[in-house]
């Protein structure tokens, strides 16, 4: 609702929906990939690896991932030198994270 950077979104922004497939993986595809594909993660994405469930399932585990969306204090803001994704994303990834983090 609102959210001012949704250029490049495949879909409108729905925080109802935050299935892994629907939701999750386009949000990481259009930010995130150009650094934490696993081809280039070594070199461009500090071993980070996003472009992968398992990988992807880590960094929720360990917090990080949302910290980061979030620009939570002493967190890697993330998407590098980019601008915070809209609020509508993170809380897709909040509440994906929040339902079990599926492969869903
Ligand atoms: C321009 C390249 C670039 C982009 C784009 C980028 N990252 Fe990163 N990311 C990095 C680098 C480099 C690191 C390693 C940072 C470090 O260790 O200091 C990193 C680290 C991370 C980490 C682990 C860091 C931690 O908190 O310990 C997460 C999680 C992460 N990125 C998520 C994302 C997400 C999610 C996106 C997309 C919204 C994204 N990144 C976009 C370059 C990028």
């Amino acid at each position: 609702m609102g959210a001012p950077d949704d250029t490049g979104c495949l879909v409108n922004c729905d925080t109802t929906k935050f299935t892994f497939a629907a939701a999750i993986v386009p949000i990481l595809s259009n930010n995130c990939y150009s650094c934490h594909a696993t081809a280039s993660a070594s070199g461009t994405g500090g071993g980070i690896i996003l472009d992968t469930y398992s990988g992807v399932l880590a960094q929720a585990q360990n917090g990080n991932l949302i910290s980061d969306l979030q620009h939570n204090p002493g967190s890697h803001n993330m998407p590098l030198g980019g601008a915070q994704l809209s609020e509508c994303k993170i809380t897709q990834v909040s509440k994906w994270i929040a339902a079990g983090a599926q492969n869903n």
